[in-house]
């Protein structure tokens, strides 16, 4: 695991000198993308780059790491909406070619096709993480085993109070979501984490230092072989 602290401004600039690097390497490569405030700034980053034509994402392929079950894609607070938004509608990456969980007449049994189709277009190259307070990555609450892969999940109450900030009513926050599994996230060849404020410094600590257990999520990334740590002084706090 390589830490990297700095500015939110500059970890943006550096997390996205990866996509660069990898998107000039291998111009069709998979894409692991997050939803949440963490990845905004990369996200803002992202598009400058491809507007200055110092990245292209037009032969690269998008898998996110989750949905809310029950809101349509146009629904402004589904994660569709805000990928669009937040990147797919200003970069050049074909729409077709990008992938979120669907948060429709979800089943299990349908959300582990998107591991198929994962495995179908190559595997995640990189696979960008936020967390939770909880320690979940992606919507993997505490207690998901390491072996999942995706699948429905009934969203904690403590994550549904920390949602509830982007909807009118806490009584609007869907309760279900489908999320990649751990399993799933694992096996991205590459990851990079990102995390950003004081509030996150408590599971920070918890996910690097200590002891690798479901009931922290984010701390089976301690047994990832390629997992780059980007987090600000804030976040670095308790290290
Ligand atoms: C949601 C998403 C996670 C994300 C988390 C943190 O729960 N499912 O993927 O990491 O929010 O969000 P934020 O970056 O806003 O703190």
């Amino acid at each position: 695991m390589k830490i990297i602290v700095d500015t939110p401004e500059k970890l943006a600039q550096l997390a996205a000198q990866r996509y660069v690097e990898l998107l000039k390497n291998k111009p069709n490569a998979v894409l692991g993308y997050a939803t949440g405030s963490t990845p905004l700034g990369l996200y803002g980053e992202l598009a400058r780059l491809n507007a200055a034509g110092e990245v292209s994402f037009a032969e690269a392929t998008t898998f996110n790491l989750d949905e809310y079950v029950g809101l349509e894609g146009t629904h402004d607070q589904s994660y569709r909406y805000f990928m669009n938004k937040n990147l797919f509608d200003k970069i050049d990456i074909k729409k077709e070619n990008t992938n979120v969980p669907c948060g429709i007449d979800m089943t299990n049994e349908k959300a582990a096709q998107y591991d198929k189709a994962i495995e179908a277009a190559g595997g995640i190259d990189l696979q960008l993480l936020g967390i939770g307070h909880n320690g979940h990555i992606g919507f993997n609450e505490p207690g998901t085993p390491f072996g999942s892969v995706t699948h429905v999940v009934d969203l904690t109450e403590s994550t549904i109070n920390a949602n509830a900030r982007f909807f009118e009513s806490i009584n609007d926050v869907p309760t279900q979501a489908v999320s990649m599994g751990i399993k799933t996230v694992m096996n991205a060849r590459s990851i990079i984490f990102i995390a950003l404020g004081a509030d996150k410094a408590e599971i920070v600590k918890k996910m690097i230092c200590g002891e690798v257990t479901p009931e922290v999520p984010a701390s089976v990334l301690q047994l990832h072989p390629d997992v780059e740590v980007y987090i600000d002084h804030a976040a670095a706090s308790l290290l």
